[in-house]
């Protein structure tokens, strides 16, 4: 079941910099949520706020009915968040299979200890997570490099890793932080493809954190519009690429 996000005037500062302010939102279940601005806006440090790993000076964060400032992120994890980044952190000289794998882990019973003990009843879901692995892997066009290794390959090809990695574990809400930043024009299209597949599904919420503005109209319901850690705009694709205090965050210059 896709979860409902809610942010309730979220604050959060470092020393003297406020870097979110009172930034509200609603997510509803199985939607694509756009969340765009210029570099600095705060986007990441929302994302950050919602995963566990920054701590709000002051406001609400909730998936469902779950209090996720109570929680923390291995938690979160397990109540359906994933995750991925703007910079993606893979182990580069395991396979691309091995990678896809560690998404699993907050789902699989016994824990990695029973894991790396192999106990038998963690054979069959370790069985039954690569095989959805490598589902993943192919649904994302990616099957030809399960047995690779990333650093044999490109930036682009990471992000798809990254994804199918979140994927992998079945998440009912998933943060991605710039995905198609440094894609090839056929990636991009393959990535739009693959977010409106989920969207068609309707089994997990999307936020999305990107400035190819292309993208955002492909595959969102809603934008939101941060600027110096405030909203500036909520509407929909095609009204924030319109709305003038949009293209002036944007361009630094009045439109
Ligand atoms: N851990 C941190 N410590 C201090 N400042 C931070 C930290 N994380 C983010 N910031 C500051 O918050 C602001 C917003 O950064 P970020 O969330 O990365 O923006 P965006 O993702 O929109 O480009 C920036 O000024 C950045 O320097
Ligand atoms: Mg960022």
């Amino acid at each position: 079941m896709a979860t409902r996000l809610v942010l309730e005037d979220v604050s959060l500062q470092f020393g003297g910099i406020q870097v979110l302010q009172d930034v509200s939102l609603e997510v509803e279940p199985g939607t694509v949520l756009g969340l765009v601005g210029p570099n600095g806006a705060g986007k990441t440090s929302l994302f950050n706020c919602i995963s566990g790993h920054y701590r709000p000076t002051s406001g609400a964060i909730r998936l469902d009915d779950v209090d996720a400032l109570a929680l923390p992120p291995s938690r979160l994890a397990e109540a359906g968040l994933a995750r991925t980044f703007q910079h993606p952190a893979l182990q580069l000289s395991a396979t691309v299979l091995e990678n896809v794998l560690l998404g699993a882990h907050s789902r699989l019973p016994g824990g990695p200890i029973a894991w790396s003990l192999r106990l038998p009843g963690t054979r069959r879901a370790e069985r039954e997570a690569r095989e959805e692995a490598e589902e993943l892997l192919e649904r994302f066009g990616l099957a030809w490099a399960t047995h690779r290794r990333p650093e044999e390959l490109s930036h682009g090809l990471h992000k798809g890793i990254e994804l199918c990695r979140a994927m992998l574990s079945r998440p009912s809400l998933l943060l991605l932080d710039e995905p198609a930043a440094g894609l090839s024009h056929g990636e991009v299209e393959q990535f739009i493809d693959s977010v409106r597949r989920l969207r068609d599904e309707g089994e997990v919420t999307v936020v999305v954190v990107e400035h190819h503005m292309g993208v955002i109209s492909a595959v969102t319901d809603k934008v939101v519009v941060l600027d110096n850690g405030r909203e500036l705009m909520a509407g929909t694709a095609e009204e924030a690429r319109n709305d003038p205090r949009v293209i002036e965050a944007y361009l630094g210059v009045s439109a």
